[in-house]
């Protein structure tokens, strides 16, 4: 029963929704947190809202990443619902579409080879990449941060872990950009993307076999051969969801993040004072705010009920998809002090950005050191960097799954 106060419940997942979807979880979080609507896909699905639950429900066992548990897949047969994977191509076999036991053993494998020293080693080399990007636009006054830094820069790192040569990075960057401008499930130009992508892959980890080197992919391979075993079917839907997730959610970060900084003045001179003065411990609480204050991924990747279960009072049925709306859980009052305001200095802040459970980043070292290395070059460099384009004009992606921006157009003083 609706009482003759209640605002009427928003719409979702218009233009105006994909700018500032937050009254719009204000709306749920508060008047019903576990939420069934229609997606644009037509799916029916429940959003969950309110932080607590949105916990509970990541880490909950019954529900399944595996798409086959989906009920209108369930009575319709493969692929009628556009959700990614149910197409079942070979490279959608990966951590994010299976459960345990399966995921236990894939992860134990890769996470022996993507370990937090190696993400440390790394290091350098973003600071290389970061800086050879900048080195792009600097003497020019303006650049869009998207296409000329956040986009090319995951790109390029991921590629350089992963062991592919610098000579065939540019061939991914425009797989990527294909996959990214279009995104959804595999149809047409995506579609032969990700078929180029998948022969290159099958084709590089089968030279890694004979040629091993310090790279990711090689760590995966003598990962697997020392005991437990890893098909080249898996592999390669490993190392394509380490480019897939790795990439488009730092771009956002990158992105979403510098945005942030520069449409909250006093939080970014307080970062770049302390910047100046050598002090980067308000760079890393800072870049854990700006991943809950305006994350990259606003939705939790699908989860299907494989029974019957309440959450948060409300019944779900089996074979229901959920989807765990991070961004309106890292917003709630309940949790967070102030979730409206950013404060790179927020300590108490267990935010949702990176997910929860069994499914929780894996590339979170990774995506904290390209996010840290990014923001604190990008505001040396060009330290009176500004807005070239009025809020109201800037394009969001209307994508289900991640929140960024298309352009971020930006001026400055040309570096000498
Ligand atoms: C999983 C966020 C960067 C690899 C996840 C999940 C989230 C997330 C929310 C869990 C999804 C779910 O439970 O449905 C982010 C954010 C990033 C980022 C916000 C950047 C700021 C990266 C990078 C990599 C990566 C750089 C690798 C190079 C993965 C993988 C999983 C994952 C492999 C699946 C883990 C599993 O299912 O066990 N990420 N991610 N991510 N992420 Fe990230």
């Amino acid at each position: 029963m609706h009482q003759n106060d209640t605002p009427p419940a928003p719409d979702l997942f218009t233009w105006e929704f994909a700018a500032d979807p937050y009254p719009a979880y204000a709306w749920l979080r508060e008047h019903s947190p576990v939420h069934r609507t229609t997606l644009p896909s037509g799916v029916e699905a429940w959003l969950v809202t309110r932080y607590a639950d949105a916990r509970q429900a990541l880490a909950d066992q019954r529900l399944s990443k595996n798409p086959v548990h989906h009920s209108e897949q369930a009575a319709h047969g493969k692929g009628k619902t556009g959700i990614p994977g149910e197409r079942s191509a070979n490279l959608m076999t990966h951590l994010l579409n299976i459960d345990p036991p399966d995921h236990t053993r894939l992860r134990r494998l890769v996470s022996k080879a993507f370990t937090p020293g190696r993400v440390a080693e790394f290091a350098p080399r973003v600071q290389e990449l970061t800086d050879r990007l900048i080195d792009g636009f600097a003497d020019k006054g303006e650049a869009d941060l998207i296409h000329e830094f956040a986009f090319p820069l995951p790109i390029y790192a991921i590629c350089d872990m992963l062991g592919v040569p610098p000579e065939d990075q540019d061939d991914f960057r425009d797989w990527a950009g294909m996959m990214i401008r279009h995104g959804g499930g595999p149809r047409g130009g995506v579609a032969r993307s990700v078929k180029k992508m998948r022969g290159y892959l099958a084709e590089l980890i089968h030279r890694k076999r004979n040629e091993p080197g310090e790279d990711l992919i090689s760590g995966l391979i003598r990962a697997s051969d020392h005991g437990e075993h890893l098909t080249e079917n898996e592999a390669a839907a490993m190392a394509f969801i380490l480019l897939f997730a790795g990439f488009e959610t730092t771009v956002n970060l990158i992105g979403n993040g510098t945005y942030a900084l520069l449409r909250n003045p006093d939080q970014r001179e307080r970062l770049q004072n302390a910047l100046a003065e050598g002090d980067e411990s308000l760079l890393a609480t800072g870049v854990e705010e700006l991943l809950r204050y305006d994350g990259p991924v606003e939705l939790a990747t699908w989860r299907f009920a494989t029974r019957a279960l309440t959450l948060g009072g409300q019944r779900i049925a089996e074979g229901d998809p959920v989807l765990v709306v991070l961004a309106a859980a890292d917003r709630d009052p309940e949790r967070f002090a102030d979730p409206d305001t950013l404060d790179l200095a927020r300590r108490d802040n267990q935010h949702l950005g990176y997910g929860h459970g069994i499914h929780y980043c894996l590339g979170a070292p990774l995506a904290r050191l390209e996010g840290r290395t990014a923001l604190a070059t990008l505001l040396r460099r060009l330290p009176d960097l500004r807005l070239a384009a009025d809020p109201e004009d800037l394009r969001w992606r209307g994508g289900l799954i991640m929140r960024g921006l298309r352009t971020l157009p930006v001026e400055f003083t040309p570096e000498a």
